[in-house]
């Protein structure tokens, strides 16, 4: 029998997962297929056909298509069109937000939360759409005048990984949308429920509104169409969220044939609490951060230095808390519950192998450390880890799971180098009252990654701002300020109104 919010967003149990434009799904069905168990359950909830190579150039002839007219759009008109997908959204929040949750296994209020991203990152990309300013520049030479201007870049593939299955597309999608680009979304294969609800959503809103095609969906079942989108010239930009493993593939590639790529990849991030930080602020912050969406946001904290004259207490008031989180692990659309499954059982077993080798390099399980193997779905306890180096292995690598390693300092200077010394830098937080030592965290010399927050924790970024991250985290930046330069093309123009053809630099040159 279909689930309920699958009837209500009107998805069958079998599916195509591909848009090909101009209303049409595809119909192939030997392309392979998805068929995700439910991570909270083990159910399939529906089974959805791959696209294959046929499909895949139907979409990329009508995208071209689309494109032609599409940049010649004006773009507060562009804007319009981003509006009415994020009011059709507004409309389908809760049944949406229910998806999410049931497809990828966050809570409730977390699947609506994204939903919500996407509505917000659209009225913030309807209000850009009259805002895509280039600077002018005044010219060395008399006479002449200079400025920039920025023009679509065209057809943008969006690679979108499971822990957001939606808001990160939409990021992307709108923000590209109001520059004048198309786009091709390829989803995770964990999670391409979402992706067609939110198609279709998008979809009908464009139709109603006399828009064309803005954006394709291509769901891969073992095609090799991920990798054809991404070595694909004619799609000049690729917008990839996933690991630093695949990522490097997906940048190398891309780099490769001259291409851009806008990379989102992983994160380690830490907080610190120095001596003087408000415990009644720090404490939820962490439980949140370490244990919100099962510790499998990219923003999710993964390592916590507490100062040494806090640390034992840090350490029990953390696992009472989790205490109470534990009691209650469970569905994650049943509104009493804090924390959902991890998504599948091979990030049961990344978790239980972290632990193991946690152990191993002589950490103690504070609380947490074993998977809850006698229910049903890929549910596992949240886990405090302390005794380990910053510099152990498991400590360095991000596991995408509700671990938490929990380490002493004595010294800032000596937490902001724990802190930085890792591989990846995407989200970073200091809990302190102390002026100087915020600033310090913020700094030049204070966190080397891409979002630094004060009194806050390291998840749960509003989309105003760029998100993004350097290093291993791949230096990309989507969503908010301007951000919205990737998905443009800057153009230097100088106009000459005099008479004259003086040349720059003042050079003579007569014949
Ligand atoms: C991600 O995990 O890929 O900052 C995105 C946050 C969310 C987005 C996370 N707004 O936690």
């Amino acid at each position: 029998m279909t689930h309920p919010v699958l009837t209500a967003l009107g998805i069958e149990s079998t599916v195509s997962g591909t848009y090909l434009g101009q209303g049409e799904w595809a119909t192939t069905t030997d392309a392979g297929s998805i068929a995700h168990p439910a991570p909270a359950t083990g159910e399939v909830l529906a089974t959805v056909h791959g696209a294959n190579r046929d499909d895949y150039e139907t979409i990329l002839t009508r995208a071209q298509a689309a494109f032609e007219v599409w940049r010649t759009t004006p773009a507060p008109r562009r804007g319009e069109a981003v509006r009415l997908c994020a009011e059709a959204l507004r409309r389908n929040k809760d049944a949406l937000g229910s998806l999410v949750s049931l497809e990828m296994g966050k809570i409730k209020p977390e699947g609506d939360g994204e939903v919500q991203e996407m509505i917000d990152i659209g009225d913030f990309a309807v209000g850009l759409s009259r805002q895509l300013y280039g600077l002018t520049m005044h010219s060395e030479r008399p006479g002449h005048r200079m400025y920039e201007q920025w023009h679509p870049v065209g057809l943008v593939g969006i690679v979108s990984a499971f822990n957001f299955p939606v808001a990160v597309w939409s990021w992307n999608a709108f923000v590209a949308a109001v520059c004048g680009d198309i786009c091709i979304w390829k989803p995770s294969p964990k999670t391409p429920l979402t992706s067609i609800a939110v198609i279709r959503i998008c979809n009908e809103a464009l139709a109603d509104g006399g828009f064309p095609d803005l954006f394709f969906l291509l769901n891969e079942a073992g095609q090799g169409l991920d990798k054809a989108l991404v070595a694909d010239t004619r799609i000049p930009l690729i917008s990839f969220t996933g690991s630093t493993a695949v990522g490097r593939i997906v940048g190398a590639e891309v780099a490769k044939r001259m291409g851009r790529s806008l990379l989102e990849l992983g994160g380690n991030n830490a907080m610190i609490v120095d001596e003087t930080a408000d415990l009644k602020l720090a404490i939820p912050a962490i439980v949140f951060g370490a244990v919100g969406t099962a510790g499998q946001r990219c923003t999710s904290t993964r390592r916590l230095f507490v100062h040494e004259s806090l640390y034992e207490a840090m350490v029990q008031t953390l696992a009472s808390a989790y205490a109470q989180v534990e009691s209650k692990i469970g569905d994650p659309t049943d509104a009493n519950t804090l924390m959902g499954p991890l998504i599948d059982q091979n990030a049961v077993r990344g978790y239980l192998d972290a632990v193991e080798k946690a152990k191993a390099a002589g950490g103690t399980v504070v609380t947490g450390g074993k998977a809850l193997t006698e229910r049903k779905g890929n549910f596992v306890l949240p886990t405090i880890i302390t005794g380990l180096g910053a510099d152990d292995p498991i400590v360095q690598a991000e596991t995408f799971a509700p671990i938490l390693y929990v380490m002493p300092f004595k010294t800032l200077d000596e937490a902001i180098a724990m802190q930085n010394g890792v591989p990846q830098g995407l989200s970073s937080a200091i809990f302190t009252q102390n002026l100087k030592a915020a600033e310090r965290f913020l700094s030049s010399t204070g966190s080397d990654c891409g979002i630094a927050n004060v009194n806050i924790g390291t998840s749960g970024a509003e989309i105003g701002g760029a998100f993004g991250g350097e290093k291993d985290t791949g230096g990309g930046r989507e969503s908010g300020s301007d951000a919205w330069k990737v998905y443009m093309r800057r153009q230097t123009n100088t106009i000459n109104y005099s008479d004259a053809l003086p040349l720059a630099q003042g050079i003579k040159f007569e014949f």
